[in-house]
Protein backbone atom coordinates (compact mmCIF):
# COMPACT_ATOMS: atom_id res chain seq x y z
CA UNK A 1 0.00 0.00 0.00
CA UNK A 2 1.01 3.67 -0.81
CA UNK A 3 3.66 2.90 -2.94
CA UNK A 4 5.16 5.63 -4.90
CA UNK A 5 4.40 4.05 -8.19
CA UNK A 6 5.29 6.75 -10.60
CA UNK A 7 7.84 9.96 -9.78
CA UNK A 8 8.34 13.03 -11.84
CA UNK A 9 9.84 16.34 -11.34
CA UNK A 10 7.64 18.76 -12.85
CA UNK A 11 9.45 22.36 -12.07
CA UNK A 12 12.31 23.88 -9.55
CA UNK A 13 11.18 21.68 -6.63
CA UNK A 14 7.61 20.62 -7.66
CA UNK A 15 7.33 16.94 -7.77
CA UNK A 16 4.11 14.66 -9.42
CA UNK A 17 4.03 11.13 -8.23
CA UNK A 18 1.41 9.07 -8.96
CA UNK A 19 0.93 6.42 -5.53
CA UNK A 20 -1.15 3.07 -4.99
CA UNK A 21 -4.20 4.05 -2.98
CA UNK A 22 -7.07 1.77 -4.20
CA UNK A 23 -9.68 3.01 -1.18
CA UNK A 24 -8.86 6.76 -1.19
CA UNK A 25 -8.62 6.48 -5.10
CA UNK A 26 -12.52 4.63 -5.11
CA UNK A 27 -14.08 8.09 -2.84
CA UNK A 28 -12.22 11.08 -4.34
CA UNK A 29 -14.07 14.02 -5.54
CA UNK A 30 -12.45 16.86 -6.71
CA UNK A 31 -11.07 19.49 -3.97
CA UNK A 32 -10.76 17.03 -1.51
CA UNK A 33 -6.91 15.99 0.10
CA UNK A 34 -5.27 13.30 2.35
CA UNK A 35 -2.93 13.61 5.00
CA UNK A 36 0.29 11.48 4.99
CA UNK A 37 3.09 10.44 7.33
CA UNK A 38 6.00 9.02 5.67
CA UNK A 39 7.75 8.04 9.26
CA UNK A 40 6.30 6.79 12.31
CA UNK A 41 7.68 10.28 14.22
CA UNK A 42 7.09 12.27 10.91
CA UNK A 43 4.78 14.99 10.68
CA UNK A 44 1.32 14.70 9.02
CA UNK A 45 1.26 16.88 6.39
CA UNK A 46 -2.01 17.49 4.51
CA UNK A 47 -1.48 17.37 0.34
CA UNK A 48 -4.42 18.10 -2.37
CA UNK A 49 -5.67 14.62 -4.37
CA UNK A 50 -4.50 16.20 -7.45
CA UNK A 51 -5.66 13.32 -9.93
CA UNK A 52 -7.45 9.87 -9.34
CA UNK A 53 -7.54 6.95 -11.17
CA UNK A 54 -10.04 4.54 -9.61
CA UNK A 55 -9.49 1.74 -11.83
CA UNK A 56 -5.87 2.08 -11.47
CA UNK A 57 -6.37 2.10 -7.83
CA UNK A 58 -4.09 5.26 -7.87
CA UNK A 59 -3.88 9.33 -6.52
CA UNK A 60 -1.38 11.75 -7.62
CA UNK A 61 -0.48 14.26 -5.58
CA UNK A 62 2.02 16.99 -6.80
CA UNK A 63 3.72 19.27 -3.97
CA UNK A 64 6.67 22.23 -3.61
CA UNK A 65 9.71 20.98 -1.38
CA UNK A 66 9.35 23.96 0.94
CA UNK A 67 10.48 22.77 4.13
CA UNK A 68 11.28 19.29 6.22
CA UNK A 69 8.73 16.96 5.53
CA UNK A 70 8.04 17.81 1.64
CA UNK A 71 11.71 17.67 0.91
CA UNK A 72 12.19 14.59 2.61
CA UNK A 73 8.94 13.64 0.51
CA UNK A 74 11.24 14.42 -2.60
CA UNK A 75 13.91 12.43 -1.75
CA UNK A 76 11.73 9.11 -1.90
CA UNK A 77 11.71 7.18 -5.13
CA UNK A 78 9.32 4.81 -7.30
CA UNK A 79 9.02 1.69 -5.27
CA UNK A 80 9.53 2.98 -1.99
CA UNK A 81 6.39 3.76 0.23
CA UNK A 82 4.96 6.33 2.32
CA UNK A 83 3.87 4.97 6.05
CA UNK A 84 0.14 5.96 5.71
CA UNK A 85 -2.20 8.37 3.91
CA UNK A 86 -5.72 9.01 5.23
CA UNK A 87 -8.04 10.30 2.67
CA UNK A 88 -10.13 11.72 1.16
CA UNK A 89 -10.59 14.31 3.39
CA UNK A 90 -12.48 17.50 3.42
CA UNK A 91 -15.97 18.42 1.59
CA UNK A 92 -15.88 17.81 -2.09
CA UNK A 93 -15.67 21.15 -4.08
CA UNK A 94 -19.21 22.17 -5.72
CA UNK A 95 -19.32 20.94 -9.18
CA UNK A 96 -22.48 22.28 -11.32
CA UNK A 97 -23.42 23.61 -14.38
CA UNK A 98 -23.34 27.61 -14.04
CA UNK A 99 -22.17 29.38 -16.94
CA UNK A 100 -18.90 30.66 -16.93
CA UNK A 101 -16.14 29.99 -14.40
CA UNK A 102 -12.96 31.52 -14.14
CA UNK A 103 -9.74 29.30 -12.63
CA UNK A 104 -6.71 31.28 -10.88
CA UNK A 105 -4.24 29.16 -9.87
CA UNK A 106 -0.76 30.36 -8.63
CA UNK A 107 2.00 28.32 -7.80
CA UNK A 108 1.13 24.90 -7.17
CA UNK A 109 -2.15 25.94 -6.53
CA UNK A 110 -2.68 24.42 -9.94
CA UNK A 111 -2.64 20.94 -8.58
CA UNK A 112 -5.45 22.10 -6.19
CA UNK A 113 -7.27 23.51 -9.22
CA UNK A 114 -6.86 21.23 -11.48
CA UNK A 115 -9.24 18.77 -11.01
CA UNK A 116 -11.73 21.16 -10.54
CA UNK A 117 -11.18 22.84 -13.76
CA UNK A 118 -11.71 19.19 -15.09
CA UNK A 119 -14.98 18.47 -13.33
CA UNK A 120 -16.09 22.35 -14.15
CA UNK A 121 -15.73 21.50 -17.94
CA UNK A 122 -17.05 18.21 -17.71
CA UNK A 123 -20.14 19.61 -16.43
CA UNK A 124 -20.83 21.71 -19.26
CA UNK A 125 -19.16 25.11 -17.96
CA UNK A 126 -16.74 27.50 -19.99
CA UNK A 127 -14.23 27.01 -18.14
CA UNK A 128 -11.20 30.06 -18.06
CA UNK A 129 -7.52 29.47 -16.75
CA UNK A 130 -5.76 32.03 -15.74
CA UNK A 131 -2.02 30.57 -14.54
CA UNK A 132 0.48 32.48 -12.67
CA UNK A 133 3.66 32.29 -11.42
CA UNK A 134 6.73 34.39 -10.07
CA UNK A 135 8.95 33.44 -13.29
CA UNK A 136 8.23 31.03 -16.00
CA UNK A 137 10.51 28.60 -14.76
CA UNK A 138 7.60 28.09 -12.06
CA UNK A 139 4.85 27.32 -14.73
CA UNK A 140 3.31 24.03 -13.49
CA UNK A 141 0.67 21.88 -15.05
CA UNK A 142 0.43 24.05 -18.36
CA UNK A 143 -0.38 21.51 -20.51
CA UNK A 144 -2.76 19.87 -18.34
CA UNK A 145 -4.98 22.96 -17.73
CA UNK A 146 -5.25 24.29 -20.79
CA UNK A 147 -6.53 20.58 -21.92
CA UNK A 148 -9.07 21.27 -19.10
CA UNK A 149 -10.35 24.77 -19.96
CA UNK A 150 -11.42 26.72 -23.33
CA UNK A 151 -9.20 29.57 -22.56
CA UNK A 152 -6.32 29.76 -20.97
CA UNK A 153 -3.93 32.63 -19.68
CA UNK A 154 -0.38 32.64 -18.49
CA UNK A 155 1.08 35.51 -15.96
CA UNK A 156 4.97 35.99 -15.07
CA UNK A 157 5.37 39.12 -12.31
CA UNK A 158 8.49 39.72 -14.24
CA UNK A 159 7.50 38.80 -17.86
CA UNK A 160 9.09 36.07 -18.61
CA UNK A 161 6.33 33.98 -20.15
CA UNK A 162 2.60 35.60 -20.99
CA UNK A 163 1.21 38.42 -19.59
CA UNK A 164 3.79 40.36 -17.47
CA UNK A 165 2.20 41.16 -14.11
CA UNK A 166 0.01 39.47 -11.64
CA UNK A 167 -2.65 37.17 -12.39
CA UNK A 168 -5.36 39.60 -11.27
CA UNK A 169 -4.89 41.75 -14.20
CA UNK A 170 -6.50 39.80 -16.63
CA UNK A 171 -9.00 38.97 -14.12
CA UNK A 172 -9.89 42.44 -13.83
CA UNK A 173 -9.98 43.05 -17.93
CA UNK A 174 -12.15 40.29 -17.95
CA UNK A 175 -14.71 41.03 -15.63
CA UNK A 176 -14.79 44.92 -16.81
CA UNK A 177 -15.56 43.67 -20.25
CA UNK A 178 -18.59 43.30 -19.46
CA UNK A 179 -18.43 39.60 -19.48
CA UNK A 180 -20.66 37.40 -17.92
CA UNK A 181 -18.55 35.53 -15.29
CA UNK A 182 -20.40 33.27 -12.80
CA UNK A 183 -17.61 32.58 -10.42
CA UNK A 184 -13.87 32.94 -9.71
CA UNK A 185 -12.01 29.97 -8.59
CA UNK A 186 -9.13 31.15 -6.86
CA UNK A 187 -6.45 29.23 -5.76
CA UNK A 188 -2.70 29.92 -4.82
CA UNK A 189 -1.09 31.60 -1.63
CA UNK A 190 -3.42 33.13 0.69
CA UNK A 191 -1.78 36.51 -0.30
CA UNK A 192 -2.61 36.24 -4.27
CA UNK A 193 -6.73 34.42 -3.15
CA UNK A 194 -7.14 37.59 -0.73
CA UNK A 195 -5.83 40.26 -3.85
CA UNK A 196 -8.31 38.16 -6.01
CA UNK A 197 -11.01 38.79 -3.70
CA UNK A 198 -10.23 42.60 -3.54
CA UNK A 199 -10.55 42.19 -7.20
CA UNK A 200 -14.01 40.48 -7.36
CA UNK A 201 -16.31 41.89 -4.73
CA UNK A 202 -16.98 45.40 -6.35
CA UNK A 203 -18.44 43.17 -9.22
CA UNK A 204 -20.32 40.94 -6.84
CA UNK A 205 -18.48 38.12 -8.42
CA UNK A 206 -19.04 34.72 -6.28
CA UNK A 207 -15.23 33.90 -5.35
CA UNK A 208 -14.28 30.31 -3.93
CA UNK A 209 -11.03 29.96 -2.31
CA UNK A 210 -8.84 26.82 -1.38
CA UNK A 211 -7.76 27.31 2.23
CA UNK A 212 -4.27 26.00 3.21
CA UNK A 213 -3.98 26.67 6.87
CA UNK A 214 -1.87 24.36 8.96
CA UNK A 215 -3.92 20.90 9.84
CA UNK A 216 -2.70 18.40 12.28
CA UNK A 217 -5.38 15.66 12.35
CA UNK A 218 -7.71 16.52 9.26
CA UNK A 219 -11.07 15.10 11.08
CA UNK A 220 -12.09 18.59 13.02
CA UNK A 221 -10.63 17.56 16.51
CA UNK A 222 -7.52 19.72 17.04
CA UNK A 223 -8.58 23.17 15.96
CA UNK A 224 -4.86 24.11 14.34
CA UNK A 225 -6.93 24.59 10.93
CA UNK A 226 -9.45 27.14 12.15
CA UNK A 227 -10.23 30.12 10.44
CA UNK A 228 -12.64 32.92 10.28
CA UNK A 229 -15.53 33.18 7.59
CA UNK A 230 -17.89 35.34 8.34
CA UNK A 231 -16.89 36.69 11.68
CA UNK A 232 -17.13 32.50 12.41
CA UNK A 233 -14.91 30.25 13.49
CA UNK A 234 -14.54 27.53 10.89
CA UNK A 235 -12.32 24.43 10.51
CA UNK A 236 -10.69 24.47 7.06
CA UNK A 237 -10.26 20.50 7.27
CA UNK A 238 -14.08 19.10 8.14
CA UNK A 239 -16.05 23.09 6.99
CA UNK A 240 -13.67 23.38 3.83
CA UNK A 241 -10.89 24.15 2.59
CA UNK A 242 -13.55 25.83 0.02
CA UNK A 243 -15.01 28.87 1.68
CA UNK A 244 -16.66 32.22 0.02
CA UNK A 245 -13.28 34.12 -0.14
CA UNK A 246 -15.18 37.68 0.16
CA UNK A 247 -15.90 36.34 3.98
CA UNK A 248 -12.82 35.05 5.03
CA UNK A 249 -10.19 36.96 7.00
CA UNK A 250 -7.00 36.29 5.24
CA UNK A 251 -4.87 38.30 7.34
CA UNK A 252 -5.71 36.35 10.12
CA UNK A 253 -5.09 32.98 8.13
CA UNK A 254 -1.28 34.24 6.87
CA UNK A 255 -0.79 35.03 10.61
CA UNK A 256 -1.37 31.51 11.99
CA UNK A 257 0.36 29.83 9.06
CA UNK A 258 3.50 31.28 10.55
CA UNK A 259 2.69 30.18 13.64
CA UNK A 260 5.57 27.56 13.38
CA UNK A 261 8.09 29.15 11.44
CA UNK A 262 11.21 29.32 14.11
CA UNK A 263 10.35 25.13 14.72
CA UNK A 264 9.93 24.61 10.43
CA UNK A 265 13.51 26.68 10.30
CA UNK A 266 15.02 24.39 12.94
CA UNK A 267 14.13 20.91 11.67
CA UNK A 268 15.06 21.55 7.71
CA UNK A 269 18.24 22.96 9.15
CA UNK A 270 18.54 19.46 11.15
CA UNK A 271 17.39 17.56 8.42
CA UNK A 272 19.88 18.95 6.09
CA UNK A 273 22.85 18.66 8.02
CA UNK A 274 21.79 14.72 8.68
CA UNK A 275 21.83 14.96 4.50
CA UNK A 276 25.48 16.84 4.49
CA UNK A 277 26.55 13.82 6.91
CA UNK A 278 25.18 10.91 4.65
CA UNK A 279 21.47 10.16 5.97
CA UNK A 280 21.27 7.34 3.70
CA UNK A 281 18.10 8.35 3.11
CA UNK A 282 16.31 5.12 1.34
CA UNK A 283 12.72 6.14 1.23
CA UNK A 284 10.03 4.37 3.16
CA UNK A 285 9.21 0.53 3.85
CA UNK A 286 9.37 -1.37 0.84
P1 LIG B 1 7.50 23.38 6.82
O1 LIG B 1 8.80 24.10 6.81
O2 LIG B 1 7.14 22.56 8.02
O3 LIG B 1 6.33 24.42 6.56
C1 LIG B 1 6.38 25.38 5.52
C2 LIG B 1 5.04 26.11 5.53
O4 LIG B 1 4.02 25.18 5.14
C3 LIG B 1 4.61 26.59 6.92
O5 LIG B 1 5.11 27.88 7.19
C4 LIG B 1 3.12 26.51 6.88
O6 LIG B 1 2.57 27.68 6.33
C5 LIG B 1 2.86 25.32 5.96
N1 LIG B 1 2.65 24.10 6.73
C6 LIG B 1 3.54 23.49 7.55
N2 LIG B 1 2.99 22.42 8.15
C7 LIG B 1 1.72 22.35 7.70
C8 LIG B 1 0.64 21.48 7.96
N3 LIG B 1 0.72 20.46 8.82
N4 LIG B 1 -0.54 21.74 7.34
C9 LIG B 1 -0.68 22.75 6.46
N5 LIG B 1 0.31 23.62 6.18
C10 LIG B 1 1.51 23.42 6.78
N6 LIG B 1 1.26 21.90 -0.74
C11 LIG B 1 1.65 21.40 -1.95
O7 LIG B 1 2.82 21.58 -2.32
N7 LIG B 1 0.80 20.74 -2.77
C12 LIG B 1 -0.51 20.53 -2.43
O8 LIG B 1 -1.27 19.90 -3.19
C13 LIG B 1 -0.96 21.04 -1.17
N8 LIG B 1 -2.23 20.86 -0.78
C14 LIG B 1 -2.62 21.32 0.44
C15 LIG B 1 -3.95 21.11 0.81
C16 LIG B 1 -4.41 21.57 2.02
C17 LIG B 1 -5.86 21.32 2.40
C18 LIG B 1 -3.53 22.26 2.89
C19 LIG B 1 -4.04 22.76 4.20
C20 LIG B 1 -2.21 22.48 2.54
C21 LIG B 1 -1.74 22.00 1.31
N9 LIG B 1 -0.41 22.17 0.91
C22 LIG B 1 -0.02 21.72 -0.33
C23 LIG B 1 0.61 22.79 1.78
C24 LIG B 1 1.47 21.69 2.42
O9 LIG B 1 0.69 20.96 3.36
C25 LIG B 1 2.68 22.32 3.14
O10 LIG B 1 3.51 22.90 2.15
C26 LIG B 1 3.49 21.28 3.91
O11 LIG B 1 2.77 20.83 5.03
C27 LIG B 1 4.84 21.87 4.35
O12 LIG B 1 5.49 20.94 5.18
P2 LIG B 1 7.08 20.97 5.36
O13 LIG B 1 7.41 20.20 6.61
O14 LIG B 1 7.75 20.52 4.13
O15 LIG B 1 7.44 22.49 5.51
FE1 LIG C 1 -7.40 19.52 13.30
FE2 LIG C 1 -8.74 20.66 11.30
S1 LIG C 1 -6.74 19.83 11.27
S2 LIG C 1 -9.32 20.48 13.37
MG1 LIG D 1 6.94 20.67 8.55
Amino acid sequence: MFEILKKRTIGPAVYHYDVSAPDIAKKAKPGQFLILRLSEKGERIPLTICDYDKEAGTVSIMFQAVGKTTRELSLMEEGDTLLDMVGPLGRPSEIEEIGTVICVAGGVGAAVILPIAKALKAAGNEVITILGARTAELLVLEEELKRASDDFIITTDDGSRGICGVCTHPLKEIIESGKKVDRVIAIGPAIMMKFVCRATEPFAVETIVSLNSIMVDGTGMCGSCRVTVGGETRFCCVDGPDFDGHKVDFDELMTRQRIYNDEEKVAIERFEHECAGGCGYGGGQK
